[in-house]
């Protein structure tokens, strides 16, 4: 494959050889995700590997709004910043270090005084429930991973997780799970699995598949590297017919 991308383009389909390879990985509330992408840069300790958390660029709410927060829908695309989010992955893509916003998921804020640094890396994992929905988000990515869990379980998880580190009731939990994220998973998260490249059902217990997971980019992080050394040699990929 001929590489006709400006040093600067951000589009998974132009692959530059110093472009950062960037991983989307989706799938429902409490399904694993963060787990799926520790286990990832974990087995990636020998590259410089980022996580972005879509959860970062929620909107923070208006006062009108915080008043009423048990009528605000967290599920639906529109609750998230994704110009910014598109921004901040551009800049990392282009090789250069962003301010990330610290969202407070108990004051449905973001922090007005601090940020985390992220650097510019070799590998960027994109994470979070609606990561597959934006077209424009879609198009950076290299490689996009869903994780499937069942409901119940990730239920059985949302309930633990927000009661115990979300400042949440168990009663407000249930009630926001029925009238927003389930029925927004059905709508927006669901129809987005078509999307990815690979499904890994059970999430975090799944080595097998995040070990094949890993050995796919290392593969892909070699053939950039042999592109950085070799600019001018082509690598001809062989295709097996059977
Ligand atoms: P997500 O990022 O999709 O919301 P997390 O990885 O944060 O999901 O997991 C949600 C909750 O479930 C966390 O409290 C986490 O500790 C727990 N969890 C995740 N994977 C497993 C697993 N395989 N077994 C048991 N608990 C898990
Ligand atoms: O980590 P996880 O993928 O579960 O985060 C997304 C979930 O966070 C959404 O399902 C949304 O309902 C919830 N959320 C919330 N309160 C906020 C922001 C998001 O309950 N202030």
């Amino acid at each position: 494959a001929t590489a006709s991308a400006s040093p600067d383009s951000t589009l998974a389909s132009d692959s530059h050889p110093n472009r950062p390879f960037v991983i989307g990985v989706s799938g429902g509330t409490a399904s694993g995700k963060t787990t799926v992408c520790d286990m990832i840069i974990q087995q990636l300790h020998d590259h410089r590997v980022v996580l972005v958390n879509q959860d970062s660029f929620y909107r923070g709410l208006r006062p009108e709004e915080l008043e009423r927060v048990h009528e605000y829908n967290f599920d639906h695309p529109d609750a998230f910043d994704t110009e910014q989010l598109l921004e901040c992955m551009g800049k990392l893509i282009s090789g250069q270090g962003v301010h990330v916003p610290i969202y407070d998921f108990k004051k449905h804020q973001r922090s007005s005084d601090s940020f985390r640094q992220v650097n510019a890396s070799d590998v960027i994992i994109l994470e979070g429930i609606l990561v597959f929905h934006d077209q424009h988000v879609r198009d950076l990515m290299n490689m996009k991973i869903f994780v499937d869990t069942d409901a119940d379980v990730r239920l059985a998880r949302r309930i633990r997780r927000d009661t115990v580190e979300r400042g949440r009731d168990i009663n407000s939990v249930l009630e926001q799970y029925a009238k927003f994220v389930k029925p927004a998973f059905d709508d927006f998260v669901l129809p987005s699995k078509k999307y990815a490249d690979v499904i890994i059902p059970r999430g975090g217990d799944n080595h097998v598949a995040i070990d094949l997971i890993v050995q796919h980019i290392r593969t892909k992080l070699g053939q950039h590297d042999l592109c950085k050394i070799y600019p001018n040699v082509y690598v001809i990929q062989s295709t097996f017919q059977i």
